[in-house]
């Protein structure tokens, strides 16, 4: 429209509201496959009036445009899915078991909080708060005989858990990162524990950060809290340096706990 004023479906109180003058305008939807994703408007042109070379420029940016905003949607409507299904799943592994109510969040934020005093990564920090959730999640496949069968389990043992959690896990790209730490995380510093014996720095950190947490869960699940609980936390800790912790993530540990006041 070159001359505003003059078109019927000019709304000029937008002009008036906001004292700009609208003296020539272009729109262009913006559509993906079919649906109407916004509109695209340019203003004024400086000399000379619109043509159609005009319109079929603007047509091509808005429909480059529609592209990003359709894919941008998607992306945030995954990422709301991917965390609704994480909360699903924090919902399922705490009722797999009795009094692991809050276990998996209160794992992962205890795991994370000593990975960060040890200075992992970003990526492993991610890595270990999804191992921190999703860590026991095997013990849902321990009342699923479809899912035991599928796995080639023919009956099940407390020891199986990680690797049943591994197994249902696998092929999620997202959490593949955090599958050696879901692995080993009952692997003990001195090569005694579960599946692989693995000993010291071969256990991978995460798995060694996730072993301790999983330790001091264990206080929690059977009713230790506070005034208690820092004591038999050091405690516990301690006893286990060297032999079933890594010394450097007790260590990691004991910073936290006095950080958080004892608690986590
Ligand atoms: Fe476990
Ligand atoms: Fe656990």
């Amino acid at each position: 429209v070159n001359d505003c004023r003059s078109d019927p479906r000019f709304a000029g109180k937008f002009d008036k509201a906001s004292g700009f003058i609208t003296k020539s305008l272009l729109c262009v939807p913006m559509e993906y496959r079919g649906d109407l994703v916004g509109v695209v408007e340019v203003l004024n042109k400086r000399s000379g009036g619109y043509t159609q070379e005009h319109i079929g420029l603007l047509s091509s940016l808005a429909s480059l445009a529609s592209v990003a905003i359709t894919n941008a949607k998607i992306i945030s409507e995954q990422k709301n899915f991917f965390s609704h299904i994480m909360e699903l799943l924090v919902a399922v592994i705490e009722t797999s078991r009795p009094n692991m109510t809050e276990h998996p969040v209160r794992a992962a934020k205890l795991a994370c909080a000593i990975g960060r005093a040890m200075g992992v990564d970003e990526y492993e920090y991610r890595m270990l708060y999804y191992a921190g959730i999703l860590h026991d999640v095997g013990y849902v496949a321990f009342k699923n005989q479809r899912v035991l069968a599928e796995m080639g389990a023919m009956s099940v043992s407390e020891e199986m858990h990680p690797l049943l959690s591994v197994k249902m896990l696998e092929g999620t790209k997202m959490v593949e990162g955090a599958l050696p730490y879901i692995r080993h995380h009952h692997e003990r510093y001195d090569g005694t524990g579960y599946p692989s014996k693995l000993k010291g720095d071969a256990i991978p950190l995460g798995a060694r950060i996730l072993g301790l947490v999983e330790s001091l869960e264990e206080l929690r699940m059977l009713g230790v809290s506070a005034p208690d609980l820092e004591r038999r936390a050091l405690q516990e800790a301690e006893a286990g340096k060297g032999t079933r912790f890594d010394p450097k993530v007790v260590e990691a540990f004991v910073a936290v706990l006095a950080d958080q006041g004892g608690t986590w």
